[in-house]
């Protein structure tokens, strides 16, 4: 069966060393399932990044235990698949040939490579690109590509960060329909980092809010919107309520990360005051041990 858990226990990283050093993820503890998709939100410079980074194995945390399927992470690998905001093509090979490249590297045969990458240029829609060259795509075609390049490796873990971030609007919910269905196709899990509240939201099964810098985690709130999701959930009540509460969490943490007070006057201040003084019922850790 494929797996896909994470578990963080108390994972600091930091950057540099003594009087200059930068302190990103402060003691993190949180845990994704395996074949669960997850959206984490948070201030610019919080540490979203570091913990993808982690995550992926291109950095080693200072303190703490970072475990995937109940291995400690010390390297990056195939099974964690990472895809950001700029796919990283290889610009004198073909659509094809960036694909094939993760299949080549694990020594997959001719034929049966021939195949899966028919099944991977038809699952995001680039059947009739597959010899073109990455600079005779759009953005969000290069993107697409990008995504089949980790897919092919059919990776339990999907990190993403921001990988839509660079996209116009129309392309993005097009890019947010075919991961849905990817992943509900592949269930591997995702970790997917973003800055759009909506599409936290519309993509994730949870949504993990981290707190200024240094990183820790804030709350996670359970998102029990029904799937398969269309594009029309994106204006329901209860789309709108998460959203509100989600907004208002990431705004506090991005405050106090200017140092800046909160105006009462202001409607979405008002609602950050208010969620002092009631709990939220939607706001659950459910699944999840913060720190
Ligand atoms: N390679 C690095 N060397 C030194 N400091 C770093 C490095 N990478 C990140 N940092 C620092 O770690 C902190 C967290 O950065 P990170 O990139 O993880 O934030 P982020 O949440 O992804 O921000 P954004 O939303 O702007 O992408 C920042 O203060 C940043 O300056
Ligand atoms: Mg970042």
């Amino acid at each position: 069966m494929r797996a896909g858990n994470i578990r963080l226990e108390e994972v600091t990283l930091a950057f540099g060393s003594g009087r200059g050093a930068v302190i990103a993820l402060d003691k993190l503890s949180f845990s994704v399932s395996a074949g669960e998709f997850v959206a984490i939100l948070g201030p610019s410079g919080c540490g979203k990044s570091s913990l993808i980074g982690t995550i992926a194995g291109f950095q080693s945390p200072h303190a703490g235990k970072l475990l995937v399927d109940g291995q400690v992470v010390t390297e990056p690998g195939s099974d964690r698949g990472v895809v950001f905001q700029q796919p990283t093509l290889f610009p004198w090979k073909t659509v094809r040939q960036n694909i094939d490249f993760g299949l080549r590297m694990r020594g997959v045969a001719r034929r049966e490579r021939d195949r899966i990458l028919d099944e991977i240029l038809e699952e995001v829609g680039l059947t009739e690109f597959g010899h073109h060259y990455p600079t005779q795509l759009s953005g969000g075609m290069q993107q697409r590509v990008g995504l089949a390049r980790v897919l092919v490796n059919r990776p339990r873990v999907m990190l993403m960060d921001e990988p839509f971030g660079a996209l116009d609007a129309q392309t993005r919910l097009m890019m947010q329909e075919l991961l849905l269905d990817v992943w509900n196709e592949y269930r591997m899990t995702i970790l997917f980092v973003t800055h759009d509240i909506d599409e936290a939201v519309f993509l994730a099964s949870r949504v993990a809010v981290l707190t200024r810098r240094p990183g820790r985690l804030k709350t996670v709130i359970d998102v029990p919107i029904p799937r398969p999701r269309k594009l029309d959930v994106l204006v329901s009540p209860e789309f709108m309520r998460l959203k509100k509460t989600c907004l208002a969490l990431v705004r506090e943490e991005t405050l106090d990360a200017l140092g800046r007070p909160p105006h009462p006057d202001h409607p979405r201040d008002a609602h950050r005051e208010a969620q002092h003084q009631e709990h939220d019922p939607l706001v659950a850790t459910s699944g999840v041990e913060a720190s």
